[in-house]
């Protein structure tokens, strides 16, 4: 008879706060024989960092670590290119514990399906294996927390945008939009702020860095250093305050 195989499990973890994993993701995570997760180059992982705690010493940590640390590439593939063979490459070894008939738990900072590495795992394996995705705190929801800000009333729209689209674009949909998250900043900062000001949108902007985490930061987007600001990085833009 052959082996069951193992479930492949996109687990969210939430923002970074440790407390903010689900129940059923904790009891998920704790069970799974193999734990994966991406990490930069060098780096621990937002994600691990938040669950290392909750991990047992028997489990098999499975690391998929980044080939690149930026996305300046020199050479004949482009970044694309070279992230698609890692996820290709991912998805194999996740793969090869599930063909063995072991659950892998994959770990995804936030949410797993907004914005998150476990989406391309997904992508490559999900239709061959039995799957579950357990949803997470996303970010945004813990940055808007953590700042205690409203952020749609009544019949207002939400529009999620990723920093790394150009300022044209930026600016033609926060034009339209009732509120606003911006994700993906870092590098995108001076430009994203510069969108924001030609909007007349600086003051209502708020800014925060690494949301629940120990080493969260929040300030008045005047004052963030476009140099230092990182990747784990937000702004959000309320919608007008609906007096109830
Ligand atoms: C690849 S996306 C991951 C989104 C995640 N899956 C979620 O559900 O929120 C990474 C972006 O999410 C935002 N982000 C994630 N965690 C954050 C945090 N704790 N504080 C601020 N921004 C965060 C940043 O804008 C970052 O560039």
């Amino acid at each position: 008879m052959s082996q069951p195989q193992g479930r492949l499990l996109g687990l969210g973890v939430g923002p970074g706060d440790p407390e903010l994993i689900t129940v059923k993701a904790l009891r998920l995570l704790q069970q799974a024989p193999v734990v994966a997760y991406f990490a930069g180059r060098g780096r621990k992982g937002h994600a691990y960092a938040s669950i290392e705690s909750h991990l047992q010493p028997q489990q098999i940590q499975l690391r998929l670590e980044y080939p690149l640390t930026t996305e300046t590439v020199s050479g004949p593939l482009s970044y694309d290119q070279i992230i698609a063979a890692f996820y290709d490459r991912s998805a194999l070894s996740v793969a090869a514990h599930l063909h063995e008939g072991r659950d892998v738990a994959v770990i995804c900072e936030g949410d797993p399906m907004l914005y998150g590495s476990y989406m391309y795992l997904h992508d490559r394996l999900a239709a061959d294996h039995p799957h579950q995705v357990v949803p997470g705190v996303c970010a945004m929801l813990g940055g808007a927390a953590m700042l205690g800000t409203p952020l749609v009333y009544r019949d207002q729209s939400l529009s999620v945008l990723a920093g790394t689209l150009p300022a044209g674009e930026l600016h033609r949909r926060i034009a339209l939009a009732d509120a606003v998250v911006i994700m993906k900043l870092g590098r995108q900062l001076a430009k994203v702020r510069e969108v924001l000001q030609e909007l007349g949108l600086e003051q209502r902007a708020l800014y925060i860095e690494r949301a629940t985490m120990e080493t969260q930061r929040m300030l008045p987007l005047a004052d963030v250093d476009p140099a230092s600001s990182p990747y784990f990085s937000m702004i959000l833009v309320p919608g007008t305050r609906w007096q109830a």
